[in-house]
C-alpha cells in the first residue's frame, strides 16, 4: 500500500471544517471523523493551533508536528553560534543553504537560527504540509518578529529535479537521506524518524540526488550519514562528526581551487 492511501485528514469536530477540506483535496486523501472506524494508518488533523501527524499510537493524544523550539543546549540568542561539527561542515563563510531533504527541518531549523539563509526542499507532500504550517508558527515568535526575519523558503517536490532549475546556485547543498536502519528495532530511534521511515521509505535514489547536488551547488556538498554507511559520493574532501554520525564534506573544484578560473 502507498503512503498515499495510508494517509487520510481527521476531523475531530473543532474548527474550520472547510479548513480540512482544503488540506484533504490539496493531499488528494479523504477526509475521516474520529468516530468512524478508519482504514488509514496516519492521519493529519489540528490538535493545540498546530498540523500533527498521527498514527494509531498517537490517535487518542498527541501527535507530531514540526517542533520549532531550538535544541537541547543550543544557544537562545540570534544569531546562535556556529560550533560543533554540523557548523563545521556547512563552513562559517557559507552564507545561502539548500537542505534538499527538509524532513521534520531540525536540521533546517538549527541552519536558520545559526543565521543561514536557508531554502528548504521536501518531496512528500504531506511532510511539505506538516512544514509549511511549522514555518507559520515560526513567524508567530517574538524574537523572529522582533528581528522581522523570513522564514525559510519551502519548496514542495523532488529536489532531483528542482535542483536542475535553480536560478542561481547556493554555496551548500546540505542532503540528509532516509538510511535503512542497521537494526530492524532501535529503542533509542526517535519516534518522528521511525514515523517518517514508515511514511516515505528509505531514499533508494540517494546516489542520483548526490550527483545532481553537486552539479548544482555553488561550492559545497554535506552529506549526513550514519556510521555504518559507505560515504554516499566516494571519498568525501573533509569528515566531522563523532561515532554515531558524520558529516562528510564535498568540495566543488572551484571551492578548492578559487584562483582558478
Ligand atoms: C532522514 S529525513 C531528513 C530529516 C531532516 N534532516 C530533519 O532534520 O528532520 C529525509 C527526508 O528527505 C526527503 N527526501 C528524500 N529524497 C528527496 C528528494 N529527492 N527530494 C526531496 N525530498 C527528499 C524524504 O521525503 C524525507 O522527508
Amino acid at each position: 500500500m502507498s503512503a498515499q492511501n495510508q494517509l487520510a485528514v481527521l476531523f475531530e469536530g473543532n474548527g474550520d471544517f472547510s479548513k480540512f477540506e482544503e488540506l484533504a483535496e490539496r493531499l488528494n486523501v479523504p477526509i475521516r471523523q474520529a468516530r468512524e472506524p478508519n482504514p488509514e494508518a496516519f492521519f493529519l488533523t489540528w490538535r493545540d493551533g498546530e498540523l500533527k501527524l498521527l498514527d494509531k499510537e498517537l490517535f487518542k493524544k498527541g501527535g507530531l508536528s514540526v517542533d520549532i523550539a531550538p535544541r537541547n543546549g543550543e544557544q537562545r540568542s540570534y544569531p546562535a553560534p556556529k560550533e560543533g561539527a554540523f557548523a563545521q561542515a556547512i563552513g562559517r563563510k557559507t552564507k545561502t543553504v539548500i537542505d534538499a531533504t527538509t524532513g521534520w527541518a531540525q536540521d533546517s531549523l538549527c541552519l536558520f537560527r545559526m543565521g543561514y539563509d536557508v531554502t528548504c526542499i521536501e518531496r512528500s507532500p504531506m511532510m511539505a504540509e506538516l512544514l509549511a504550517d511549522g514555518f507559520e508558527r515560526l513567524m508567530q515568535e517574538s524574537w523572529v518578529k522582533k528581528l522581522e526575519l523570513s522564514p525559510p523558503t519551502l519548496l514542495s517536490g523532488n529536489a532531483i529535479e528542482l535542483l536542475k532549475n535553480l536560478e542561481s546556485s547556493p554555496d551548500c547543498i546540505y542532503l540528509d537521506p532516509m538510511f535503512p536502519p542497521k537494526r530492524k528495532k532501535s529503542a533509542l530511534s526517535k519516534k518522528t524518524m521511525t514515523i517518517l521511515q514508515e511514511v516515505v521509505g528509505e531514499d533508494l535514489d540517494k546516489n542520483e540526488l548526490f550527483e545532481t547536488a553537486l552539479a548544482a551547488t555553488g561550492k559545497r556538498v554535506v552529506v549526513k550519514s550514519p556510521d555504518y554507511a559507505e560515504p554516499l559520493g566516494g571519498k568525501p574532501t573533509e569528515s566531522f562528526g563523532s561515532k554515531l554520525l558524520r558529516y562528510d564534506v564535498y568540495l566543488t573544484d572551484r571551492a578548492k581551487f578559487p584562483t582558478q578560473s
